[in-house]
């Protein structure tokens, strides 16, 4: 009884498991040859120029990726990308001088949000026009849309680690330790 179940089992087994395993090597063969989108190299060489490698790649796509682009967007992420930079900018300041006025002080944090004068100027000095995903009615050099790009990487870093000073670090090394720097460029 048993010896036949034995052959009936491997006659039957035999042919499912071929293809199936031929498949599979057929996937990975394609995966390793498949060639890098533009969009993932950028992404790789933006890593680079911020000094920080992302455990979840998908955060800094999603931040390099315009409202305009699609439903999934960096508007969250450039929203608290926002709040991370001025958080920043009032350490940085208040630390140099606790008798700062807070006029003085909103002053400053406004200065460094400026679309025009220093975000755009940042943005634009990492490439990010290059980078960044728009619709094709949408300009990626306009300093609104490469700004929110720009915001979007510090909000992205802090889910990335769950922490802000993370990308607090982020932006003093993007910005440069001279704050006026991009202000007067
Ligand atoms: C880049 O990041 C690494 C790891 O987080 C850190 O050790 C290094 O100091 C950073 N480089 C600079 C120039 O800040
Ligand atoms: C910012 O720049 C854009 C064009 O790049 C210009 O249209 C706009 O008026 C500027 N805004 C300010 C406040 O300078």
């Amino acid at each position: 009884m048993h010896y036949p179940l034995c052959i009936i089992l491997t006659v039957l087994v035999f042919p499912i498991f071929s293809p199936l395993q031929a498949n599979a090597a057929n996937e990975l063969h394609d995966q390793s040859v498949e060639p890098p989108s533009p969009f993932s190299s950028a992404l790789k060489t933006l890593q680079g120029q911020i000094n920080h490698t992302f455990q979840d790649i998908g955060l800094l796509r999603r931040a390099m990726t315009h409202a305009s682009y699609s439903e999934e967007n960096n508007k969250a992420l450039s929203v608290l990308g926002t709040f991370i930079i001025e958080t920043s900018v009032s350490l940085h300041y208040l630390r140099k001088n606790i008798d700062i006025s807070g006029k003085d002080l909103s002053r400053r944090v406004a200065e460094i949000s400026k679309v025009n004068s220093s975000c755009a100027v940042d943005a634009m000095r990492l490439g990010l026009h290059k980078v960044i995903r728009v619709s094709p009615k949408t300009d990626s050099s306009a300093p609104a849309v490469v700004c929110s790009g720009f915001r979007a990487i510090f909000g992205a870093v802090a889910i990335d680690t769950g922490k802000s000073d993370d990308a607090k670090k982020v932006f003093w090394y993007v910005h440069g330790s001279d704050i006026g720097r991009a202000v007067a460029l």
